[in-house]
């Protein structure tokens, strides 16, 4: 035990020395009461006896000092005194206790009452460090938790807030009313949903839009015993479980729009196939009899009118084997796949639309395959295609030209580029275009994920999509796919190779 003895009573000294077995406890004598407290902000004792015995010996004060030192806590007082009423103002001022005797058998006593204090007392402010350790890690970690955690009063006050306000700090919450933070039509949702968890103890939620943001809300009661003192508010941002939600409801809608569309295109097939069949007979014999000089009005106008009718039902045919491309539900096992076929069904799917606003030229080097699945793919080229579109004024084909080329480059793999000449992506927008739900566009019209879709379709193809613009001028999407694979084969030939 670290002794220390402020004196200048050499018999007090002796005395202490001889019960404490000096020096392996180490005993300290101060001259001065008074050096005690300056020595405290260096080195920390276990025990300190005080000799108030001695006039102006300065005991109360550095009593009262030991206490309110922020080291102090463990430290025990012991004072030697002659008098009752020096004995109660020393205990007042926080001594732990006082004995008037000098005999070793007395000292001895106080000495093992102030060991197992000092003990008691050092095992308390461990435990109560270890507490304050733990509470500081919950804390931290409360603070990097996505929700906001409120603790209020039953007055209504904040006690606890995990963060703070837009550009403030938690604490500045503290003591105010939790009912200013609130929108003010949130506040009779929390107040019903405050006086339920107090007046019931059972948490209470409910779900708020807050600063443009959907939230859930539960109202947790804490209790003190089997008092409910207040609650526990916890705010989780819903808006990713929305954007979530919303994305599966639009994968139903489209995986429910091509059950349809494939049911669809299965019954036209049949019948388109006599329809054309017979148009084609009719035609021919009308043919025929022209050319067997059976000329007559109606005859020449029947042969017109079959042509331009067979012309409509070959459009139709086209429109259904790519709606039956597009609506495959299971996309097969991976395979070599006719990339400049699966781009014309693209284009013959936005036909029309791009007909409105531009010029579609075409430009394939020559016929590459590429390594993927032919409805994926439709998707991907179709997805970029329909931007290229939207970035078009309506109008007439001279307001724009779409290009869509497909080459093999070197390494063999098929490079597909679909450029606009439309309105073109502001740069501070196109680090966003691949992120879901991002679109300019007026609601109704995007929806965010097409560029999303193309970019997961294409990773999970090993393929690659780049996006390179210039505002007012135009877009040019890059689409590489992976090569087709030979048997046998584990990897595209080294670059080089085919170089
Ligand atoms: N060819 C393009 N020209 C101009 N802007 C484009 C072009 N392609 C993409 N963008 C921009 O990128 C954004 C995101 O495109 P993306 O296809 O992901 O979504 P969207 O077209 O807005 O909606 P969705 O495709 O879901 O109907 C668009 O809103 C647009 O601002
Ligand atoms: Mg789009």
């Amino acid at each position: 035990m670290k002794v220390w003895l402020a004196t200048t009573d050499g018999a007090l000294e002796a005395a202490l020395g001889a019960v404490l077995g000096a020096p392996a406890h180490g005993l300290r004598t101060f001259g001065e009461a008074a050096a005690v407290g300056a020595a405290l902000d260096r080195e920390v004792p276990d025990l300190v006896v005080l000799d108030a015995r001695e006039p102006q010996s300065g005991s109360l004060e550095v009593a009262s000092r030991v206490r309110v030192h922020p080291l102090g806590s463990t430290v025990v007082l012991l004072a030697l005194c002659d008098s009752p009423g020096t004995a109660a103002a020393l205990l007042a001022e926080g001594v732990d206790d006082v004995t008037t005797s000098l005999a070793p058998s007395a000292l001895g006593d106080r000495l093992l009452v102030c060991e197992r204090r000092h003990v008691e007392r050092a095992a308390l402010a461990e435990r109560r460090d270890a507490g304050r350790d733990a509470a500081s890690a919950l804390r931290d970690v409360v603070a990097h938790l996505p929700d906001y955690i409120v603790t209020i009063d039953r007055a209504e006050r904040i006690v606890f807030a995990s963060r703070g306000g837009p550009g403030g700090e938690p604490e500045e919450l503290v003591g105010g009313l939790a009912v200013d933070h609130l929108a003010p039509e949130q506040r009779d949702k929390f107040r019903t949903a405050f006086a339920a968890a107090l007046a019931t103890g059972q948490v209470q939620s409910y779900e708020a839009d807050s600063h443009g943001l959907p939230w859930a809300v539960r109202v947790v009661p804490v209790h003190h015993g089997s008092e409910v003192v207040g609650v526990t508010l916890i705010a989780s941002d819903l808006s990713e479980r929305r954007r979530m939600e919303a994305q599966v409801r639009r994968t139903d809608r489209i995986a429910a729009l091509g059950t349809l569309a494939a049911g669809l295109a299965h019954e036209i097939n049949n019948p388109l196939g006599y329809v054309m069949l017979n148009l084609t007979y009719l035609q021919r014999r009308c043919g025929e009899a022209l050319a067997l000089d059976h000329e007559t009005a109606w005859l020449r106008d029947a042969h017109g009118r079959l042509e331009s009718t067979l012309e409509g039902v070959e459009r139709i045919r086209r429109i259904v084997h790519d709606l039956r491309v597009f609506s495959r539900g299971d996309d097969g096992p991976l395979g070599a796949v006719d990339v400049v076929a699966v781009l014309d069904s693209a284009v013959n799917v936005l036909d029309g639309a791009i007909r409105h606003r531009a010029r579609l030229v075409r430009s394939y080097a020559d016929a590459p395959f590429a390594w993927g699945h032919q409805a994926r793919l439709a998707q991907v080229f179709v997805n970029v295609l329909l931007n290229a579109v939207q970035a078009l004024p309506e109008g007439g084909p001279e307001l724009g030209e779409i290009t869509v080329s497909a080459e093999a480059d070197a390494r063999g793999r098929a490079v597909v580029t679909i450029a606009d000449t439309g309105e073109g992506i502001a740069p501070e927008v196109l680090g966003r275009i691949f992120d879901p739900f991002f679109t300019t566009k007026a609601s109704g019209v995007g929806t965010g994920l097409g560029l999303w879709i193309c970019e997961r379709i294409l990773a999970e193809l090993g393929g690659e999509i780049a996006v390179a613009s210039e505002p007012g001028r135009g877009t040019r999407v890059t689409v590489v796919l992976p090569a087709v694979r030979t048997p046998g084969a584990t990897s595209a030939p080294p670059e080089g190779d085919r170089a």
